[in-house]
């Protein structure tokens, strides 16, 4: 039922979900694995799709952190809201451009890891340069972005904006992705 919502919502809206497959248990692992979730106490999500990364995140999270995570597809966010009742996310379903915004509005100035599947490379230009705006403002000291990609192409865009960036190559997902794992020095 959800891989049915996915393609039609990917054919309709192609540059937005920029996929036509949920990411797998394999690529969320990878996804996940940089987290260091004790000491993480606010983590933002981006483009949370169906809610795979965001379950195996809640699931890792200290009972005292919060998820915001952000989706604009209204159908996914119906989705995880029947598929996930943890008082630690909060779904926001509006712009990963907002989330100076949305943690002020949670308490927060910054984040400790930001986790993004939202297709930067196939966005309108200006919303993408919007996000990433965001996530250098809003990730802490000592903090990771980690992004889900299927381009090796940003290496050197990110190398710009963090003190450290890897690369890590996914093989068990269709189609085969990227894992950008930026740290930014504490
Ligand atoms: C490649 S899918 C990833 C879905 C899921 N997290 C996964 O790993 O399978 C990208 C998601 O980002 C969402 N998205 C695209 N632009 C967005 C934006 N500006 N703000 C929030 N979410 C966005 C899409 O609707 C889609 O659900």
């Amino acid at each position: 039922m959800k891989q049915i919502t996915l393609l039609s919502e990917a054919f309709k809206n192609l540059k937005t979900v920029g996929t036509i497959t949920f990411s797998s248990k394999f690529l969320v692992n990878d996804i996940i694995a940089p987290v260091d979730f004790a000491k993480a106490r606010c983590i933002v999500e981006l483009g949370a799709g169906d809610g795979c990364i965001t379950k195996a995140l809640l699931a890792k999270m200290r009972p005292d952190a919060i998820l915001i995570s952000f989706e604009i597809n209204d159908k996914f966010c119906d989705i995880i809201r029947k598929d996930i009742n943890d008082s630690r996310l909060h779904l926001i379903c509006d712009s990963a451009e907002k989330i100076g915004e949305y943690l002020k509005q949670n308490g927060f100035e910054k984040a400790d890891f930001i986790v993004s599947s939202v297709p930067l490379v196939v966005l309108p230009k200006p919303i993408a340069r919007n996000i990433e705006e965001e996530v250098r403002n809003t990730l802490a000291s000592g903090g990771a972005f980690v992004h889900l990609s299927y381009s090796p192409l940003q290496l050197k865009k990110f190398e710009k904006m963090f003190s450290s960036v890897q690369l890590h190559f996914t093989l068990l997902n269709v189609p085969p992705a990227f894992v950008y794992i930026c740290r930014q020095a504490a």
